[in-house]
């Protein structure tokens, strides 16, 4: 099976309808999201409703639970919260209920998981091999070796077997049955690595291979918008940056 993984798309439609576009081309069996449609940029109803329209298996990000009123984004900067409340005023009433009732996490096969943050929490961070380590118990009682994860905004991915960081190319890693390995794809809407193309990632899970692909977006129209909405420029200036 082909599986599609997309990560924080953080109401990016132009980002997003590049990536959807490049996996209508491709034409995996399965697409997953890990979370985080809503915060940053200006098109959350647009960018749910894409992933609802396609039925894409979808869980919960931390900006989701602030958007649709689960949480109060007490922890985000300042930016993020202008994002969050200007978006919170503005979903609908459908794609909030939607938003409320994602899961915290997605089984595949009974081989993989997937998370927004960690297995932990979905607010904890996964930045480097050994933040990947602490969370080797929870994927042991988990009872899979491959955990997919988002929030960090950087394709990575971290070995059991010594650590290996991927940053923003198009690059495809052989994956080993007696491993265990921490994988992001990146960020579809909010890129840091210092790569401003939208992430994704392909997983073959027969020959145990994970593809990590960039395409690039127009990044000066989803810009304009946050400007034209009169959210903080740092949120526009931040996309062509990849930081
Ligand atoms: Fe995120």
């Amino acid at each position: 099976m082909l599986l599609g993984i997309v990560a924080d798309l953080h109401a990016n439609l132009e980002a997003t309808q590049a990536i959807l576009k490049k996996l209508d081309e491709i034409r995996p069996d399965r697409i997953i999201c890990l979370g985080d449609l809503a915060g940053y940029n200006a098109n959350p109803n647009e960018v749910i409703d894409l992933i609802r329209e396609r039925d894409i298996a979808c869980l919960m990000g931390n900006h989701d639970a602030a958007a649709c009123g689960l949480e109060e984004p007490w922890f985000f900067n300042s930016h993020a919260q202008a994002a969050i409340s200007w978006q919170a005023e503005r979903l609908r009433e459908d794609n909030r209920r939607w938003l409320r009732n994602l899961p915290p996490a997605i089984r595949l096969n009974g081989k993989f998981i997937g998370v927004h943050g960690a297995l932990v929490s979905r607010d904890d961070y996964i930045l480097d091999w050994l933040d990947a380590m602490r969370q080797m118990d929870a994927l042991e009682e988990s009872g899979v070796r491959i955990c997919f994860f988002g929030h960090s905004h950087r394709a990575s991915l971290f070995s059991e077997k010594g650590g290996v960081e991927i940053t923003g190319q198009t690059i495809t890693c052989q994956l080993h049955r007696n491993n265990r390995y921490f994988i992001n794809p990146g960020s579809v809407g909010q890129p840091r690595d210092h790569d401003c193309r939208a992430a994704f990632g392909l997983f073959d899970t027969a020959n145990l291979t994970f593809e990590f692909c960039r395409v690039e977006y127009d990044i000066e129209i989803t810009a304009g918008k946050i400007l034209a909405c009169g959210l903080p420029a740092g949120l526009a200036n931040r996309l062509a940056a990849g930081r």
